[in-house]
């Protein structure tokens, strides 16, 4: 089975390392991409087939990513449609491309749309699939994307949602990091350290929420001692408002989404 790609930066870069990191064959992965540049640094870093030639990517892909910029549907749609065989799955990562605007630009039915985000290179990332009306989601598809990252069969009116929460959370969850990683340094430890500690945090209490089923709150509670250290820092990061920080910070994120998909 060939999983192609039309586009291979950001989005479809790291879905690219992620499938490979998740021993899918190199031989099995190509893409298609604009400049000569990156097509010479994909195959020399990544080792994967890479083509300055959209058409032959879609003729030649079982499954095909479209991973360009929104405003590059149009064009892409018109060069590559029919080159795709009838068989092939279409599965766009555009951030505001309905499902009816990839069943109308690529005239299938075969046309799913997903919100990944950036960490799937890591096999630890967010795919939230947009259900299909009178269709399920093929157990292909699913057991492919299931190999680098959580999925959620989502609907369609909840994609802003996703987008805002799964797709641009990493910006706000690097910053976190960093600040957490700046505490670090005030305090004495090296940079280094300090963004390893703090990512390490992140990942270790991210486990912690999924794997005891908890509500975070109850995990919280559970390391704040009455009087003690921990609950003065919490009293803090109230009085600071991170928590209502963060969730307009989230929402900004969401109405721009609403906004881009007008
Ligand atoms: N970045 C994210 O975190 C994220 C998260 C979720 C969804 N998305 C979605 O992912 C999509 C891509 O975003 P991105 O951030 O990955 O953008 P990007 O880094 O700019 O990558 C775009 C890719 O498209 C290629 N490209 C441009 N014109 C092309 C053409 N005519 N034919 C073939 N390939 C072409 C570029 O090739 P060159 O490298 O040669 O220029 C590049 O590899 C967007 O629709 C976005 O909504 C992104």
């Amino acid at each position: 089975m060939k999983i192609g790609f039309i586009g291979a930066g950001s989005m479809g870069g790291a879905l690219i390392e992620g499938f490979i990191k998740a021993e899918i064959d190199k031989k099995n992965i190509i893409a298609s991409v604009k400049t000569k540049e990156k097509k010479e640094s994909l195959e020399k870093n990544i080792g994967i087939k890479v083509y300055n030639d959209n058409k032959k990517v879609a003729g030649e892909s079982d499954i095909l990513f479209i991973a360009v910029k929104p405003y590059m549907f149009e064009d892409i749609s018109k060069e590559i449609k029919h080159n795709i065989k009838k068989e092939t799955t279409i599965i766009s990562v555009a951030a505001s491309i309905t499902n009816n605007d990839l069943i109308k630009l690529f005239e299938t039915e075969k046309a799913i749309r997903i919100m990944p985000n950036t960490p799937v290179k890591t096999c630890n990332g967010f795919i939230a699939i947009v259900e299909k009306e009178n269709q399920n989601i093929e157990k292909e598809i699913l057991d492919l994307l299931s190999k680098v990252g959580m999925v959620k069969i989502i609907s369609e009116n909840l994609i802003h949602s996703y987008t805002a929460i799964a797709g641009c959370s990493p910006a706000f969850l690097y910053i976190l990091i960093e600040a957490m990683s700046d505490a670090g340094v005030i305090m004495g430890i090296d940079r280094k350290t300090s963004i390893e500690t703090a990512a390490q945090l992140f990942k270790s209490v991210g486990a912690m929420v999924l794997e005891s089923k908890k509500h975070p709150a109850e995990l919280k509670d559970a390391v704040c001692t009455p009087a003690g250290i921990t609950i003065k820092g919490v009293e803090k990061l109230e009085e600071n408002a991170l928590r209502s920080g963060l969730i307009e910070t989230i929402l900004a994120s969401y109405n721009k989404s609403i906004e881009s998909e007008k």
